[in-house]
């Protein structure tokens, strides 16, 4: 069993980790944009994204790159403070007009674009007027999603809303890890989950009104995955449980997203653990969350290990001494690539596509001018040999897309941790494909066969 022969290879990147020009051709900011500033201590020796892969002015020679891998399909997001400086009303012509620019010259390489509309850059003027907190907020989002199908749709079919929406709304509204910075109680953090999820919804709703090629619409959530210790119906049925469990004091779950939009309803283990804290919701809202979707997207990086322990309650075992981990500490674990995509499948049936999976490390320019990364090509064949065991136990898998494209701004974490394929200097701004994206390459080419069985 192989992967399907239509299988989408691609890459991941997102705006504000690539593309600098932060203050060129009129764009406004965004939460992100002088985060540490605002808040100092709050990214890695105040790194910030003004300047990053200055992809901005780069896409043509990142196409390029592109297209020398090989890859099939480009997971991009846009920002939404370049095409709306305040976040509604007046278009920025000219940092729209950088959208269609990569979009053609995508295409002009051969490789499919795909959109995301929203990773993380939401408008700081937006966020003076309450951000998500605003009931206003889902229709600000439906605009501006209405701008970007109104100029891309007809050359981009491909279209993800939202970027995982627990790191935003948890990292960035409840542990204050991440931008904006705020530390809310749970109800306003429901009440912004729940006008994030309704901008979802009615962000599907514009695709699908407007768009002038057949979309195929989808969202890319995240989350650890529970792996079961044993092959014992016990142990999956106890890691089955913990993927759908909910936490009373974080959004760091599953359920309280995936049900609403594929089910139109909130979980009720969830309502009753959030209890007071869950925002009033009509039948209508919940509709318009619901929107039908096309595949699923899941961003998987780690897992953990879950036995059914007393009476079969789930229990989470300890990692085992000296287990491996990237250079930001996430833990190596393949099996994360079969089971996520296997709960999600099984509960739902749209086919999945790997929208993030990839590794930090130390990686820099040898003496002989490459960038020898073993450990990521070990990592990313271990993963894939899970995703195909996933495919071949008949879960649908669409495509995957390997995080990142190129090396850039990881967020609080700034630039210490390197997740591309591509190496970048960010002195001089030189692209050095690293041996993984040769091997890419190579995983493309023969669509998979190059992975150990
Ligand atoms: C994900 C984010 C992405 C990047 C990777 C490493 O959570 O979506 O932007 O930071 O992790």
């Amino acid at each position: 069993m192989s992967f399907k022969s239509d299988f989408v290879w691609g890459v991941a990147t997102s705006a504000y980790q690539i593309e600098g020009a932060a203050h060129t051709d009129g764009r406004g900011l965004s939460v992100w944009d002088n985060f540490d500033q605002r808040q100092p201590g709050r990214v890695f020796e105040h790194h910030h994204g003004d300047i990053a892969c200055e992809h901005y002015q780069r896409s043509a020679e990142d196409v390029a790159l592109m297209k020398q891998v090989g890859l099939k399909a480009y997971r991009f997001s846009l920002s939404w403070s370049r095409v709306l400086p305040e976040g509604t009303g007046a278009v920025n012509e000219k940092g729209l007009a950088f959208y269609d620019r990569l979009v053609d010259q995508l295409l002009t390489a051969g490789i499919q674009p795909w959109a995301t509309l929203f990773h993380w850059d939401f408008p700081l003027s937006l966020y003076k007027r309450g951000g998500w907190l605003n009931p206003d907020s889902p229709r600000w989002f439906a605009d501006y999603s209405r701008v970007i199908v109104d100029r891309l749709s007809d050359r981009v079919s491909n279209w993800m809303t939202l970027n995982e929406p627990q790191c935003f709304v948890g990292l960035g509204h409840r542990s204050g890890e991440h931008a904006p910075g705020d530390r809310m109680e749970m109800p306003n953090v429901l009440c912004a989950a729940q006008n994030v999820m309704l901008a979802h919804g009615l962000s599907v709703q514009v695709i699908r009104a407007h768009a002038k090629t057949k979309p195929r619409i989808g969202w890319a959530p995240t989350g650890d995955i529970p792996v079961p210790a044993t092959d014992s119906p016990a142990d999956l049925t106890a890691a089955r449980e913990t993927y759908w469990s909910i936490n009373p004091k974080t959004v760091w779950n599953q359920a309280w997203w995936m049900e609403p939009v594929m089910k139109g309803h909130y979980p009720e283990a969830g309502l009753k653990i959030y209890g007071d804290a869950v925002p009033p919701h009509t039948d209508e809202q919940m509709r318009t969350i619901a929107q039908p979707l096309d595949f699923f997207g899941l961003n998987i990086y780690n897992g953990f290990r879950i036995c059914a322990g007393a009476e079969g309650k789930p229990q989470r075992l300890p990692r085992d001494q000296g287990s491996p981990t990237t250079h930001n500490n996430w833990h190596i674990t393949p099996p994360a690539l079969y089971w996520g995509p296997r709960y999600v499948h099984e509960r739902y049936g749209l086919p999945i596509v790997i929208t993030e999976n990839g590794m930090a490390a130390h990686d820099w320019v040898h003496l002989d001018g490459q960038v020898h990364d073993a450990h990521r090509i070990d990592y990313t064949a271990r993963y894939l040999r899970e995703l195909r065991r996933a495919a071949a136990d008949g879960v649908l898998i669409d495509g995957y897309f390997h995080w990142s494209f190129m090396d850039n701004f990881e967020w609080a974490e700034g630039y210490r941790h390197r997740f591309g394929l591509v190496h970048v200097d960010f002195a001089t701004q030189k692209r050095t494909l690293k041996d993984s994206a040769k091997w890419y390459s190579e995983v493309i080419r023969t669509n998979g066969a190059n992975i150990p069985a």
